[in-house]
């Protein structure tokens, strides 16, 4: 008699210790396995016992069959994670970058590093003293008006005034001093700035870079060297300057600082007519001149002493008058469309 049971059982075993299914699936359902030896006994089978001979063969092989792809399945799940390659290249994840100008930023910082500047970044948040008094601007100047200033709500103290939203970083100049106390000064003031401005060429949050240069007999051929050397490190060697009479109360004398326009090669005409971004063949770039005594007294420096000139500029503008940049409005920098910023 056959005893089903015993194969059973020894399948049982088998397939447990198995790692390669294929031999077992030969031995048990291959050609010469051992349900066709099963099959191929039913001769000798007694004829009424055929029938559920036959069927007992039929029930073991559809089990067998069954539990061999079962592990089968196990066997392959394990393999994919048992092997690894490590080869193969990684997943990418979608990467983020800085904002435009804070590069801009690092690449004016290290402009001037270069040449002995030193970069600080004094309060956004400030007392209307250093950002008004001290650089000689009296009370009734049209730049404390609440139009051009934002004011904050705190209680005014008698020496500093009220709190406002630093509306340029020349408000700096006078920490600066009080803190170094004894020229030389070379400071790179980069900070945020904020005036109730919002236009194509005005955002009520901006950058402004301010430097400051105090010593013993600095004149103007200091401050245009300057100014110049970094027009031609930021924007190319064939990019020039002028500095044209303009009016600030912390400088005397004061100037506006123009570069020559890359589109009209400064001639301020493009094939016969009128150059469509400058219209003179000059850009406006920056505010400068030389510190004013009194700013100077403000900064315990002695102006009998020392002299020293300042400027003023936007990284904002400075990139976008960087030959390659097409920006016509400066709001698109700070309006988070992530279509624009993913460029950079
Ligand atoms: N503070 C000026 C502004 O925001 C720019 C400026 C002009 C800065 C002349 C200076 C300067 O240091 O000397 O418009």
């Amino acid at each position: 008699m056959i005893n089903f049971e015993e194969i059973k059982n020894q399948f049982d075993k088998d397939i447990k210790e198995t790692k390669e299914i294929e031999k077992l699936e030969i031995k048990y359902l291959g050609r010469n396995g051992v349900i066709n030896d099963l099959l191929k006994k039913i001769k000798e089978i007694p004829q009424e016992q055929k029938k559920s001979y036959g069927q007992k063969v039929n029930e073991l092989k559809t089990s067998i069959k069954r539990l061999i792809e079962v592990k089968r399945k196990e066997l392959a799940g394990k393999k994919s994670e048992v092997f690894f390659d490590k080869t193969l290249p990684g997943k990418s994840y979608p990467k983020g970058s800085l904002h435009p100008i804070t590069y801009t930023i690092e690449e004016i910082a290290n402009i001037f590093q270069k040449i002995g500047f030193v970069r600080v970044s004094y309060p956004e948040v400030e007392w209307e003293y250093f950002a008004f008094e001290a650089l000689n601007m009296p009370k009734d100047h049209p730049a404390r008006d609440d139009f051009e200033t934002f004011f904050i709500n705190y209680p005014k103290d008698k020496k500093y005034g009220k709190i406002v939203l630093s509306p340029h970083t020349s408000s700096g100049q006078t920490r600066e001093m009080k803190r170094v106390k004894e020229p030389p000064i070379r400071m790179i003031n980069i900070a945020k700035c904020y005036r109730p401005n919002w236009d194509i060429t005005h955002v009520p949050m901006f950058f402004q870079f301010e430097g400051l240069c105090v010593d013993h007999n600095i004149n103007i051929t200091h401050l245009k060297g300057t100014i110049n050397y970094f027009v031609k490190n930021f924007f190319g060697k064939d990019r020039e300057i002028r500095l044209r009479p303009c009016h600030f109360q912390f400088t005397e004398p004061s100037f506006e600082v123009d570069v020559s326009c890359k589109v009209c090669g400064g001639k301020g005409l493009l094939n016969n007519k009128k150059c469509k971004v400058c219209k003179s063949g000059w850009l406006e770039l920056a505010g400068t001149g030389m510190v004013h005594p009194n700013v100077l007294k403000a900064g315990g420096i002695d102006p009998n002493q020392y002299s020293g000139w300042a400027f003023g500029f936007g990284p904002e503008r400075c990139m976008m008058m960087k030959e390659e940049m097409k920006i016509d409005d400066i709001r698109i920098l700070y309006n988070g469309d992530i279509r624009f910023l993913e460029q950079f």
